[in-house]
């Protein structure tokens, strides 16, 4: 059975979208059948993320619904074990059946190695939507103190729905900037009171790569795309260092 990772944060903007590609194009290329599923419902954008558009893409309620089957998700036109189903448009996160929900992601794992659910921002109900059936949570922060305390606040809620596997990445590290503060990494997993998956740093390749509507992969070898890399293989259980720790 494949895996279900939800990519949340406590903060908007920290990542989240950016790394669910990043991460889910590094395990495509790590040979791995990968699903990504676009939960922000109303406020898509994992399809620029991925390089890709949305432009005929069945959004996850299409398949919930049964008129359409989770073999059906959209293939990526450049890592051909990545799949990709979007958000709907039309309706909020609260009008999502989330028992239909459940049993699409349970189909789903008979079917791909790795299932990544990007989230939307805040801890209300798209969070709980993508928390609710993952077996692992990534938890994307900043190294700003709001997206600390928002990260800390997030994990004492999925502590709250009995999570247990849940780790912390750290988006946009400049180290000069952190250094400045006067903070270790070890002092962001301090006060996020969580252990760390990755850091990943500030790089305008993020920026540019979504521009040109390539995926971050494809666009560039090192800084976060490498950082990406290394994620996707911890994930699959392969040590690797994390600079900077
Ligand atoms: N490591 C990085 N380096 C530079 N820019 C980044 C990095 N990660 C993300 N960004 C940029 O930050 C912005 C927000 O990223 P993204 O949309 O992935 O965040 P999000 O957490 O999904 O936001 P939301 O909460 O609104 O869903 C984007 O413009 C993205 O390109
Ligand atoms: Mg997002």
């Amino acid at each position: 059975m494949g895996e279900l990772i939800a990519i949340l944060s406590g903060k908007g903007g920290t990542g989240k979208t950016s790394l669910c590609a990043g991460i889910a194009t590094a395990l495509a290329q790590q040979g791995e059948r990968v699903l990504c599923i676009d939960c922000d419902v109303g406020l898509r954008n994992l399809d620029i993320a991925l390089g890709i558009s949305d432009l005929g893409a069945l959004s996850f309620t299409e398949i919930c619904s049964g008129s359409y089957s989770i073999q059906q998700a959209m293939p990526h036109p450049v890592y051909n074990s990545l799949y990709f189903l979007t958000a709907p448009l039309n309706c909020t996160s609260d009008a999502v059946d989330i028992q239909a929900f459940g049993e699409m992601l349970y189909r789903a794992q008979s079917h791909f190695n790795y299932i990544l659910l990007d989230a939307p921002a805040g801890i209300e109900r798209g969070f709980t939507l993508a928390a609710r059936f993952a077996g692992r949570v990534l938890l994307v922060t900043g190294p700003d103190p709001a997206a600390i305390r928002d990260a800390r606040r997030a994990g004492e809620v999925l502590e709250l729905m009995g999570k247990g596997n849940v780790r912390l990445i750290v988006n946009r590290v400049n180290k000069k900037t952190v250094a400045a503060m006067g903070m270790t990494v070890d002092d962001i997993m301090d006060q996020a009171g969580l252990p760390l998956l990755g850091i990943v740093p500030d790089d305008t390749n993020m920026v540019l790569a979504a521009a040109y509507r390539q995926p971050l992969l494809g666009y560039t070898r090192g800084g976060a795309a490498a950082a990406c890399r290394r994620i996707a293989k911890r994930i699959r259980g392969i040590p690797t260092r994390i600079p900077m720790k």
